[in-house]
Formats: structure tokens, C-alpha cells, sequence
């Protein structure tokens, strides 16, 4: 790994929206670091942006719902000092009743959402205030931005992430360093085809109206270009601003 070279962490790289900011952030330059649980899928990224990029890949296998290997990336992210972009965008959901979901799934979310986000940042916000400059990218959600949502536990998790983000935002108002809570609705992506909407027969695809989904890349790209100092969060496109102003107001359902 280059020693000059600007590094991002990503995570949950191995699919959809942290797939596309590895590519765009390979495609900018930055060396990466990428991390989920599946190997093969990251190793294949790996050598497909560092052929076509020219630049360096370091691929970190971690399930974030282990405190062990939270942890483990929080000692390789202490031994780096070139991070000038952390993307925490590792994330799922769980469908069903609350009541009726066992309590150790929803921990294992809770480390996913909010502990391993809130440890990444601690570990590289040091580096970031040193140079005064880097990203830190939390991908959140719509739910995360409404009471009304039927997302339950979901939704909590990333209005934390939505607070979280604020709260740093506010925390560094002196500094030039970047915090924007990426907040998409539906996208296209490997986060309805999971084990758990085939479980519930969940056919998102076929029941959420078309015009609801979003395409993962348009999703970076806005939030790649929405990056500011002054606004935090990001909800990438107009239909679903429009959209939670209404559901807030009580007028629509989500
Ligand atoms: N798609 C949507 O409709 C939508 C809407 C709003 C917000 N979001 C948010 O967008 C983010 C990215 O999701 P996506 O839509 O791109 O779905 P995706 O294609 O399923 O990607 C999710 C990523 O998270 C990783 N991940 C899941 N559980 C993990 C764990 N325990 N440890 C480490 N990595 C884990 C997955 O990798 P491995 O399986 O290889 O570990 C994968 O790389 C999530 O935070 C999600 O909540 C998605």
C-alpha cells in the first residue's frame, strides 16, 4: 500500500452501495481499504480495481456484528495514518414482528449500525483533525429520518446513525473535515435478496412501486457530489424528499 497515496475505508464493500463508492473512490485515486464477511467477492473487486486503477487494495474480512472483529479493524484503522475518507455503510435489516424476533439478531444489528460506525470514527477522527481535512460518509436511510416509519428497530438504528453524524458534524465545526448521513430510499442492490426476504417471502422488487427505487449508483453519486461542510444529511433524490415531507406530515405512509 502506497505511503502518500490518499486511503478510504469502506465497509460492506462486497455489494451494492459500498461496491460503487469503492469504484468511484478506486476511480478518484484513493488506495482502499474494503471489509464485509465475504472474501471472495472483495478479493475479486480488489484485483479488478487495482488492474483497472492502479492502485492499491487492502481487503479486511470482518463480520461487524462480532465485537472481536470490530476490534481487529479498529487496530489495522490505528495503523494507518493516510485515511482521509471512512465510509460506514455495512448494513441489513430484519423483517417480522419485534416481539417476535430473538433479541441476540438485533444486538448483532445494533453492533453492525451503531457500534462499529462509532468506533471507525473514533479511531480515524485523531488523523482527520491532525490534517484538518477527510470524509466521513455514514450511510443511514429514509427510515432513519422518520417516526412514522413501520421499519422498526431498522429505522432506530439509523436515526442514531443520523444523530451520531450530526452530533460529530457539530463537534467539528472549526475543522474543514467532512460528515454527511447518507439517508437513500429503496435501492437496488444485494439488501433485498438477502436470506431474510426469502425467509419472510418478501418481494420487494415486485410490491414497492418502480418509481420508489433508486440505483446505487446514482445514490454515491449524489452523495459523492453533495459532500459539504454545512448540511450533514443527504437524502439522494427529490421524489423521496418530497416523500418524507409528506409522510412527517402525517399525509402519506411509509
Ligand atoms: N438497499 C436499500 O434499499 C437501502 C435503503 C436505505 C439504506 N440502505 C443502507 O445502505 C447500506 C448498504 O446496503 P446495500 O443496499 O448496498 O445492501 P447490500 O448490497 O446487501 O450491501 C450490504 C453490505 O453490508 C455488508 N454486511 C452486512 N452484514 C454485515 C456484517 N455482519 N458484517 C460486515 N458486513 C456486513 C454486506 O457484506 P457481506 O454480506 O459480505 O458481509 C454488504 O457488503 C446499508 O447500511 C443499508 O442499511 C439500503
Amino acid at each position: 500500500m502506497s505511503v502518500n497515496r490518499r486511503l478510504a475505508v469502506i465497509t460492506g464493500a462486497s455489494s451494492g452501495i459500498g461496491e460503487v463508492y469503492a469504484r468511484r473512490l478506486a476511480a478518484m485515486g484513493l488506495d482502499l481499504l474494503i471489509t464485509a464477511r465475504r472474501e471472495e467477492k472483495l478479493r475479486r473487486l480488489k484485483m479488478e480495481l487495482e488492474d483497472e486503477c492502479g492502485i492499491s487494495v487492502k481487503v479486511v474480512v470482518a463480520d461487524l456484528s462480532r465485537n472481536e472483529d470490530i476490534s481487529k479493524l479498529v487496530d489495522i484503522i490505528n495503523n494507518i495514518n493516510n485515511i482521509y475518507y471512512l465510509v460506514n455503510n455495512a448494513g441489513y435489516t430484519i423483517l417480522g414482528n419485534f416481539h417476535d424476533v430473538e433479541i441476540q439478531r438485533y444486538r448483532e444489528m445494533m453492533k453492525v449500525h451503531m457500534d462499529a460506525p462509532t468506533e471507525f470514527t473514533h479511531t480515524v477522527l485523531p488523523q482527520m483533525m491532525k490534517r484538518d481535512e477527510g470524509v466521513i460518509i455514514n450511510v443511514a436511510s429514509v427510515a432513519g429520518l422518520t417516526t412514522k416509519s413501520r421499519f422498526s428497530l431498522y429505522g432506530s438504528t439509523k436515526t442514531y446513525i443520523v444523530h451520531f453524524s450530526k452530533f460529530i458534524r457539530k463537534m467539528l465545526n472549526e475543522t474543514n473535515i467532512i460528515v454527511q448521513a447518507l439517508c437513500p430510499g429503496f435501492t437496488y442492490s444485494g439488501f433485498h435478496k438477502t436470506e431474510e426476504f426469502l425467509i419472510h417471502n418478501a418481494d420487494t422488487y415486485n410490491t414497492i412501486p418502480k418509481f420508489l427505487w433508486l440505483r446505487a449508483e446514482d445514490v454515491v453519486d449524489s452523495s459523492l457530489k453533495k459532500l459539504s461542510r454545512k448540511r450533514v444529511v443527504h437524502v439522494p433524490s427529490l421524489r423521496y424528499r418530497v416523500i418524507l415531507r409528506l409522510v412527517n406530515l402525517g399525509i402519506l405512509k411509509f
